[in-house]
């Protein structure tokens, strides 16, 4: 499942970009109260400045742009074209948002121009975090402050745990390398403070925030389980596992995966758990 930087780039301008585009309505939905978590705890005030890193289709950052105002500014930077220009379709006019298509961890950003460095699950892709983070670090102001929200690992994860151990046996998986850039390579608040130390932040404090969200929604139960199969075998790593994968193995994985949903809560819905990491730190003052 590892992939190097130049496929993920070019996937997440391709394939990757314009699945997220399609399921972005149910991928907003779980991930807002997570989003809403790591926004309270960057405290973003009228008129300051925010760097959104890995924006994706912009959600989090019309939030932002909500609360720093007209007097404000968001910077939406995210390596994807077709994320970038979902992002752009859905900000109203008068938002005072920018956007870049570009890679956080190598951009040319204003130096020393942002009071808070913004992710809601973006930066967890860089090939070495902490070159990234240093880099991103020189865009925020004396004193600047960084909060995001990251997955935890596939263990208290749910929506992975439980259709991984679905397709194991049936799709090959090489064993997944929990630091290699991917949605869980965060999932060690131990390697999140080791990285962000590194990078030259303090007063890091990384809080848990578990919820139950639904995966899936649908008329019947057996819609909202059919959606949130059909998104978890479209979207992220199990879908690279099964990209070259003949019929039949899909067919069965498609059949184990929907065994394992059916286990989980909901009437008209799927509620899975999810398991992430609330992180704040900052930019030393001098
Ligand atoms: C899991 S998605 C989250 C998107 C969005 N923040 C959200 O919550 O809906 C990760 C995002 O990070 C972006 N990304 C990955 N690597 C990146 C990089 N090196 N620089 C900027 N964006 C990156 C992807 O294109 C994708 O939009």
């Amino acid at each position: 499942m590892a992939q190097h930087n130049a496929d993920r780039v070019a996937d997440w301008n391709g394939q990757s970009g314009e699945r997220w585009v399609a399921h972005q309505a149910r991928l907003d939905a779980i991930a807002a109260m997570f989003g809403q978590a790591a926004i309270e705890a960057a405290a973003p005030a009228t008129g300051e400045r925010v760097l959104d890193v890995g924006c994706g289709a912009g959600a989090s950052t019309l939030a932002l742009a909500a609360r720093v105002g007209a007097g404000g500014q968001v910077l939406r930077v995210d390596i994807s074209e077709p994320l970038i220009a979902r992002a752009r379709a859905r900000a109203p006019q008068d938002t005072p948002a920018l956007f870049r298509v570009a890679d956080a961890s190598s951009a040319e950003l204003p130096e020393g121009a942002f009071d808070i460095l913004f992710s809601r699950f973006g930066v967890m892709f860089f090939d070495d975090p902490t070159k990234a983070f240093a880099h991103m670090r020189r865009a925020l102001k004396p004193g600047g402050r960084v909060a995001f929200v990251c997955w935890r690992g596939t263990a208290e994860n749910d929506w992975m745990r439980l259709p991984m151990g679905a397709i194991k046996g049936i799709v090959p998986m090489a064993p997944p390398d929990p630091e290699a850039p991917g949605p869980f390579s965060f999932g060690d608040p131990e390697r999140i403070t080791r990285i962000l130390t590194a990078a030259g932040f303090t007063d890091i404090a990384i809080t848990p925030f578990d919820a139950s969200v639904s995966f899936g929604e649908g008329a019947t139960r057996d819609a909202a389980i059919d959606g949130a199969v059909k998104m978890t075998l479209e979207v992220g790593p199990l879908s690279r596992a099964l990209a070259d994968q003949p019929d039949d193995i899909r067919a069965r994985a498609l059949a184990a995966v929907r065994a394992a949903f059916a286990s989980c809560p909901g009437e008209r819905s799927l509620m899975i758990n999810g398991a992430t990491s609330i992180v704040k730190a900052r930019n030393p003052a001098s």
